[in-house]
C-alpha cells in the first residue's frame, strides 16, 4: 500500500477542481461575522467550503485507503457526530469502557478533518505530534498527521469524517460499514452558530440571524447541509450504510443501540447496551470532556442537547424563512425530519 507521503509527493487526479474562494464573496462573510474568513477554499462544481488546507490535502482525503474492519462515521457538522461516535466505540469496546477515562476521544476516533481544520501544530510539547513523529518517522506534517496516523494504525479503526459521499473514495461503501447520522436543519443551524461563536478561535462573532443567513446560503465550511444529507439519503438501503436520526436517539436510544449494534454484527445483550447507552449519555459524555480533553477549544462544546432547541433562536420572520428555505430544498427528498 502507498504511504500518504508518497501519494501527496505525487497527488492523484480528482474529479472536480479546488478553487479559491473570490475576495468580494470572504469580505461578505467577514461583514457577516465570520472573522476567522479570511481565506477560503471550495470544490467545483459541487460547492463545500473548506480552509485553505484542503487544496493541499483534497487528493490524500479522496484516496484515503478505506479498509473492510474500518466503521466510517460521517455527518454534516452538529448532526450529533461525537455522540454517534462514542456510541460506536463503546459498542465495540464494551469491557473497556474505563478506557475513555484516560484517553480523549480523539485518540480512540480518527478524526481525519482536523489536517485541514486545525493543522496538527509540530512542537515537542505537543502529544499529538510527538504520536505522530514515534508513529510515522518519515511522515510530513504538512501531508495531514491525522491521515497519517490513520494510515499507520493497524486497526480495526473508527474514523469520523464531515466530508461528503462525493469528496471521499467512491467505493468506500464497498470497502466498509458508515453510519450517518442526520439532525433536523434548524437544531444543527443553531448548533453549529454556538459552536462558530464559542471556539477560541473566533470563527464567527455575530448574531444567530446573520449565522442562519450564510447557512441557508450555502458558505459556511463544508456547505450545503441539504446537498449533504442528500447524498447520504440517495444511498440509502446500500448494505454498508446506516442512517440514524439524532432526534430518534434522543426518543428512544436503547432502540436505535439494538439497530446499530445489528448494522455492526456486533452480539451485545440489553444491560451491555443500556452500559453503553449510560457511557454515551450527554452527561456522562459532557462531564468526561471536562476531565478529559482539557485543552478542547471549543467552549460549551456539550451544550444543550436536546431537540427543538431552534426555537429559542429562530423566531419570527427569520423562522418562516428558514419554514421556505426547507420547503424549497427538501422537494423531493423524503427525509422524516422531526423538529420537537
Ligand atoms: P447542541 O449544540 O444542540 O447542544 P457534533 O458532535 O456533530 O459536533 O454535534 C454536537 C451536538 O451534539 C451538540 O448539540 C451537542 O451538545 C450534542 N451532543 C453531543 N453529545 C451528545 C449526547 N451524548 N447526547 C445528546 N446530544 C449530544
Amino acid at each position: 500500500m502507498a504511504s500518504i507521503t508518497e501519494r501527496t509527493a505525487a497527488p492523484l487526479p480528482l474529479p472536480f477542481e479546488v478553487e479559491d474562494v473570490p475576495e468580494d464573496e470572504i469580505k461578505r462573510y467577514l461583514d457577516l461575522g465570520f472573522e476567522e474568513y479570511t481565506q477560503l477554499v471550495r470544490t467545483k462544481p459541487i460547492p463545500s467550503y473548506f480552509r485553505p488546507a484542503y487544496a493541499r490535502l483534497a487528493s490524500a482525503f479522496y484516496h484515503f485507503e478505506f479498509r473492510p474492519d474500518d466503521i466510517v462515521v460521517l455527518t454534516y457538522p452538529k448532526s450529533g457526530t461525537s455522540w454517534t461516535s462514542e456510541l460506536v466505540w463503546a459498542l465495540k469496546n464494551p469491557g473497556a469502557l474505563h478506557l475513555a477515562e484516560e484517553v480523549p476521544s480523539s485518540d480512540r476516533v480518527f478524526f481525519i478533518d482536523m489536517d485541514m481544520l486545525r493543522p496538527t501544530r509540530a512542537a515537542e510539547d505537543n502529544p499529538v505530534y510527538r504520536r505522530f513523529v514515534a508513529a510515522c518517522p518519515e511522515g510530513r506534517v504538512e501531508d495531514g498527521v491525522q491521515l497519517q496516523l490513520a494510515a499507520a494504525h493497524k486497526g480495526p479503526r473508527i474514523i469520523k469524517t464531515h466530508l461528503r459521499f462525493d469528496l471521499l473514495r467512491q467505493d468506500l461503501l464497498d470497502t466498509c460499514k458508515v453510519v450517518y447520522t442526520i439532525r433536523n436543519p434548524k437544531d444543527t443551524c443553531v448548533s453549529y452558530f454556538h459552536h462558530s461563536s464559542n471556539n477560541k478561535w473566533h470563527a464567527f462573532k455575530g448574531e444567530f440571524a446573520h449565522f442562519a443567513e450564510a447557512f441557508m446560503g450555502n458558505g459556511i465550511l463544508y456547505g450545503s447541509y441539504w446537498e449533504h444529507v442528500r447524498q447520504a439519503w440517495q444511498r440509502k438501503g446500500h448494505r454498508n450504510l446506516h442512517v440514524m436520526f439524532y432526534e430518534n436517539m434522543k426518543a428512544d436510544i436503547h432502540g436505535e443501540l439494538r439497530n446499530l449494534a445489528n448494522f455492526l454484527q456486533l452480539d451485545r445483550d440489553d444491560d451491555q447496551l443500556k452500559t453503553v447507552a449510560d457511557h454515551a449519555s450527554f452527561d456522562s459524555m459532557r462531564s468526561r470532556h471536562e476531565r478529559v480533553n482539557v485543552n478542547h477549544g471549543i467552549r460549551n462544546f456539550f451544550r444543550k442537547g436536546q431537540v427543538g432547541d431552534w426555537k429559542n433562536a429562530a423566531t419570527g420572520d427569520l423562522n418562516e424563512r428558514m419554514d421556505a428555505w426547507i420547503r424549497e430544498n427538501s422537494h423531493g427528498i423524503d427525509i422524516p425530519f422531526r423538529y420537537d
